[in-house]
C-alpha cells in the first residue's frame, strides 16, 4: 500500500528524534519515497546525514535554501507529499501549528500543505498532560489533523508516564489507514481468528497450528477501509490490530458465546478462526498422571459456530467462511458453503507452497453461492483480505440493484 507513496517525515527537536531514523527506514523498506524536514533543534539530536542516507534524499532544514532555481522549498515540499508525518512532534511544534505560527521550514510547510498531516507527539509526561498542550491537540484534531498518541512508559527524563513516541509500526499503520479509501464506512465487521484451545486438564490442551494472521489481516484491512471492527480471537502471539475491538477467547465454546452475543449487531461476519472440531469430553480438575500403557481420551463435538450463525443470518448480513483442505478442495468447499449458508467461502489448499497457517501469504480460491470461482495468485494476507472485502462489496452492490 505504501509503495510509491510520497511521505514527508518532519522531525522536531526532542530526544525521540533518533527514533525517526527507524521510521524513515521502515517507510523506505515499504517502497515509499521519503523526504525529511528537520527543525534546527532536531539536528542537535540526530544528524541530517543519517536521515539523508536512510531516505536517499537531501534533508531540508533551512527555510531559504532553494531546491531548484525556480522552486520555493516550503511550497514544493507541501505539494510533493501524499502525507506528512511529524515525528516526534514537540509541545512547541504542536503549539505553533495550532496557533498558525509558521516561523521555520517545518511549520511553514505544514501550513502550506493540503495533504493529511499525522502528528506523533513525544515529550515529558508533565508537558504532554499540560492542559495547554491537550487543548492544542484537541483543536488540531477538530481541524482534521491526525494523531498517534504517545505510549506510557519510562521516558528519557526518567519520569514514568505518557509521552514516549509511539512505535514505528503503529505510526506506519496509521499512515496506511489514512491513505486507504474509506469504502466500508457504516459496516460493522465481525472477524474470528486464530486457533481455539480445548482444555484437557489444568496444564494441557488440544489445539492447532493456526497463527491468526489471516484473521488479523482481515480486521486490519476492514479498519483501514473505514469499518467498525470486532475481532474475536483465540490465543495468538500477534499484536492486536490498531483501532479494532479485540475480544480474546480460548475455547470453541467461549468463541461461540462471544460470536452469538455480537452476531445480530454485525453486518459482515468473517469466520477465519480454525475452530477445533472436538474437545475432551471430560475436563480433569487435576493433572492427568502418566500410567503404564496407552491413554485413551474421549472427545466430543464442538459447536459449529458458523453453522449456527448461518441459521440466524439476516438479509443485510454477509457471511464468509474459510475452508482449509488437503484434498478435493473445491468439492469440499462448495459443500461447506451450502451447508453453512455462507455467501462465499475462501478455500485454501494446504498442499500449496505459501498457503495456510503461519505463512504471511496465502493462495486462495473464492467460491460463491452462484458457483463462480475466483482463483487468486499467491498474495500477502492483507491483499487477500482486501480481495475478500471487494467480493463483499460486489454482493452489496448486487443487492442494491
Ligand atoms: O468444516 P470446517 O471446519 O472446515 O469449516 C471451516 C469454516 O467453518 C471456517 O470458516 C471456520 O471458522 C468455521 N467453523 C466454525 N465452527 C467450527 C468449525 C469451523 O465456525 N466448530
Amino acid at each position: 500500500m505504501l509503495k510509491d507513496k510520497k511521505i514527508i517525515v518532519a522531525i522536531s527537536g526532542g530526544i525521540a528524534a533518533y527514533k525517526a531514523a527507524d521510521l524513515v527506514r521502515a517507510f523506505v523498506k515499504k517502497g515509499a519515497f521519503v523526504k525529511v524536514i528537520m527543525t534546527e533543534n532536531a539536528t542537535k539530536f540526530i544528524t541530517p546525514l543519517t536521515l539523508q542516507t536512510l531516505s536517499s534524499n537531501p534533508v531540508f532544514i533551512d527555510m531559504f535554501s532553494l531546491i531548484k532555481e525556480s522552486e520555493i522549498s516550503h511550497i514544493s515540499l507541501a505539494q510533493y507529499a501524499d502525507i506528512f508525518v511529524v515525528a516526534p512532534a514537540t509541545a512547541n511544534v504542536i503549539g505553533k501549528i495550532a496557533s498558525g505560527i509558521a516561523d521555520d521550514l517545518l511549520t511553514t510547510t505544514i501550513m502550506a500543505t493540503k495533504s493529511p498531516v499525522l502528528i506523533c507527539p513525544a515529550m515529558n509526561t508533565n508537558m504532554y498532560t499540560n492542559a495547554i498542550v491537550q487543548e492544542n491537540i484537541a483543536k488540531l484534531a477538530l481541524r482534521g489533523y491526525y494523531f498517534v498518541d504517545p505510549q506510557c512508559g519510562e521516558l528519557a527524563c526518567k519520569a514514568t508516564g505518557s509521552g514516549r513516541l509511539a512505535e514505528s509500526s503503529d505510526i506506519i499503520e496509521e499512515v496506511e489507514c489514512i491513505l486507504t479509501e474509506k469504502d466500508l464506512v457504516g459496516e460493522r465487521v465481525l472477524v474470528t481468528a486464530g486457533p481455539t484451545r480445548e482444555p484437557l486438564d489444568p496444564v494441557r490442551y488440544i489445539s492447532n497450528y493456526s497463527s491468526g494472521k489471516m484473521g488479523y489481516a482481515l480486521a486490519t484491512a476492514a479498519r483501514r477501509r473505514g469499518a467498525d471492527v470486532l475481532l474475536i480471537s483465540g490465543p495468538t502471539s500477534l499484536k492486536p490490530p490498531r483501532g479494532v475491538k479485540l475480544v480474546p477467547v480460548e475455547s470453541a465454546v467461549e468463541m461461540q458465546t462471544a460470536v452469538m452475543n455480537c452476531l445480530a449487531d454485525s453486518t459482515i461476519i468473517i469466520k477465519a478462526a480454525a475452530v477445533a472440531d472436538y474437545r475432551p469430553a471430560i475436563l480433569s480438575k487435576t493433572k492427568i498422571k502418566k500410567r503404564r500403557g496407552p491413554l485413551v481420551i474421549s472427545l466430543e463435538r464442538n459447536p459449529d459456530i458458523i453453522f449456527e450463525a448461518g441459521k440466524k443470518k439476516k438479509k443485510n448480513q454477509v457471511l464468509v467462511g474459510f475452508a482449509m483442505e488437503s484434498e478435493d478442495l473445491i468439492e469440499n468447499a462448495q459443500k461447506k458453503l451450502k451447508d453453512k449458508r455462507m455467501d462465499f467461502i475462501v478455500a485454501n489448499d494446504l498442499t500449496q507452497e505459501g498457503a495456510g497457517f503461519q505463512s504471511d501469504t496465502n493462495v486462495v480460491k473464492i467460491i460463491d453461492k452462484q458457483g463462480s470461482i475466483k482463483d487468486l495468485p499467491k498474495m500477502g494476507k492483507i491483499e487477500v483480505a482486501n480481495a475478500i472485502f471487494d467480493c463483499v462489496k460486489q454482493i452489496r452492490a448486487k443487492s442494491n440493484e
